[in-house]
C-alpha cells in the first residue's frame, strides 16, 4: 500500500477507530461525574483475555478523567519473580503516584493542613518500604510536618495512605483516580491492601476510585482477598467485539486513507480473527502491507493469511509460549488434547499419565504466568485467543515428548 498503514496491532496501542466500547465508556464517564459530585462510587474492573483491549480501555477512560480536571495516574503492575530484589517494588509505585498528586493538590491553595498531614504519612509510608534498607522499618517523621509509623502492615499502612490522601482531595475540592493495568500480577498482600484502603474511603465519602484491567483470574484473586469486595467494585467483562463492532475496527482505519473492502473480504477477517480486536489489527496490518488496490478483495486477504499467522506465531504467540517449562508447555499440549475448551484437569491428567495433584503445580504455574485461567467447575482454559491454534501448527502431532 502507498499511504501510511492505520492499523495500530501493538500492547496498548490506540486504535484509529476505538470499536464496540461505547457502552463501557459511557458508564465510565457516569460514575467519574458521580465520584465527582461526591457520591460513592464502587471501583471498577476490567477483566479479559490478552489482546482483547483492555490498556487501550483504561487510556480512553483517562481521556475522559483528563477531560475532566480528575486528577490521575496510571501504573502498569510487572510479573515478579525474584522475591527479594523486587521488595516493596508495589508500594514505591503507589508512593510515587501519591507523591504525584500530592503535588498536583499542593498548587491548590485551600488544602494547607490536610496536605501537609498527606505528605507526612506519605513520607512515613515510604520510609516503611523503602526497599533499599530490604526490612519494614517504621519510620517517624521528626521535621515538623507530621508525625507518622509506618507500622509494616501493609494493609493498614495502605489505608492510612489513602484515606490522608482522600482527605486531602476532599478539602481542596478533588477527585482522584489510579488506574492500575495487569492488577493479575499483583500480590494477595497488595490487593488486601489495596481493597481495603478503597472499603475505608468509601465509607468516609472520600473522593477516591480505582480502575483496574487484568486477565480473568483477578475474579478469583479478588473474590478471595476480601468478602465485601464483590459490592466494593464493579467486575466488567471486556470481550472480543460483536460482528458489528468488529466491521467498524476493521473498516474505519482504512476508510481515513479511502480504502475499503468487499464483502467477502470482511467476512473472511472477521471469521479468522474471532472479532478479537489484537488479531484485527495484525491482520489488517498484514494485509495493508500485501495489497495496494482502494478496494481490499477476498483474494488480497487470503494471500496474507501466511504472512499474518507467521507473524502471530513469532509475535503474540512464541513470546508466551518461550517462557514455560518443558513440563508447562506438555500441560498445554494436553490440554489442545483433550478435544475441547475449556477442559478439566483431570483429563489433562489422564493425557499426561499423572495424577492430579502431581500436574496442580503445572497448572499453578500457568495461572501465575498468566496463560491459563480457570474458568469454574474445575475447568481452565488459555488466556490467549486462539492460543490452542498455536500449539497445533507448532506440534501438530501434539506429542508430549
Ligand atoms: N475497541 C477496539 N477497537 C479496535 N482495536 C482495538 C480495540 N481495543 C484494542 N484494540 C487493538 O487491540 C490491540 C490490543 O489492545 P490492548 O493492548 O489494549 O489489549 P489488552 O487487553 O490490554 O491485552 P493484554 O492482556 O495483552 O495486555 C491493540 O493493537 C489495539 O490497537
Ligand atoms: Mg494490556
Amino acid at each position: 500500500m502507498r499511504t501510511p498503514n492505520p492499523y495500530t496491532p501493538g500492547a496498548g496501542f490506540m486504535p484509529a477507530y476505538l470499536a464496540g466500547r461505547e457502552k463501557l465508556l459511557e458508564d465510565a464517564e457516569k460514575y467519574l461525574e458521580a465520584i465527582e459530585k461526591g457520591y460513592p462510587q464502587q471501583s471498577v474492573i476490567y477483566f479479559g483475555l490478552r489482546g482483547v483491549g483492555k490498556t487501550v480501555l483504561l487510556n480512553a477512560i483517562e481521556e475522559i478523567a483528563d477531560n475532566r480536571n480528575i486528577l490521575y495516574e496510571h501504573i502498569e503492575i510487572k510479573e515478579r519473580k525474584n522475591q527479594r530484589s523486587e521488595l516493596g517494588y508495589f508500594e514505591q509505585q503507589i508512593a510515587n503516584i501519591c507523591k504525584k498528586f500530592l503535588h498536583a493538590m499542593s498548587i491548590k491553595e485551600s488544602a494547607k493542613s490536610l496536605l501537609r498531614r498527606a505528605i507526612g504519612v506519605l513520607k512515613g509510608f515510604t520510609i516503611t518500604y523503602n526497599p533499599q534498607e530490604g526490612t519494614f522499618s517504621a519510620g517517624v517523621e521528626t521535621d515538623g510536618i507530621a508525625e507518622y509509623i509506618g507500622t509494616g502492615d501493609l494493609p493498614s499502612d495502605m489505608t492510612d495512605l489513602l484515606v490522608a490522601l482522600g482527605k486531602a482531595a476532599n478539602e481542596s475540592g478533588s477527585t482522584i483516580c489510579f488506574f492500575i493495568d495487569e492488577i493479575q500480577y499483583m500480590k494477595e498482600i497488595e490487593i488486601e491492601a489495596l481493597v481495603g484502603a478503597i472499603h475505608r474511603c468509601n465509607q468516609l465519602r472520600l473522593p477516591v476510585m480505582v480502575f483496574g484491567a487484568g486477565l480473568p483470574k483477578i475474579l478469583k484473586t479478588m473474590g478471595d482477598a476480601k468478602s465485601y469486595t464483590e459490592r466494593l467494585f464493579r467486575f466488567e467483562e471486556v470481550d472480543a467485539l460483536t460482528e458489528e463492532a468488529a466491521k467498524y475496527a476493521v473498516r474505519e482505519p482504512a476508510a481515513d486513507e479511502n480504502v475499503s473492502y468487499s464483502d467477502e473480504a470482511m467476512n473472511k477477517i472477521i471469521e479468522v480473527t474471532g472479532r478479537y480486536p489484537y488479531f484485527i489489527q495484525a491482520f489488517c496490518s498484514a494485509i495493508w502491507e500485501q495489497c495496494d488496490g482502494d478496494t481490499i478483495e477476498g483474494d488480497d486477504v487470503e494471500k496474507a493469511l501466511p504472512v499474518f499467522w507467521s507473524d502471530m506465531d513469532k509475535g503474540f504467540f512464541m513470546v508466551r509460549f518461550e517462557r514455560c517449562t518443558k513440563r508447562e508447555k506438555q500441560f498445554m499440549f494436553a490440554m489442545v488434547k483433550c478435544g475441547e475448551l475449556p477442559c478439566t484437569i483431570s483429563n489433562v491428567a489422564m493425557i499426561m499419565n499423572m495424577n492430579v495433584s502431581k500436574i496442580s503445580t503445572f497448572r499453578a504455574q500457568l495461572i501465575n504466568k498468566g496463560l491459563i485461567y480457570a474458568t469454574g467447575h474445575a475447568e481452565i482454559d488459555f488466556t490467549v485467543p486462539q492460543f490452542d491454534g498455536f500449539l497445533k501448527r507448532i506440534n501438530p502431532g501434539l506429542e508430549l515428548d
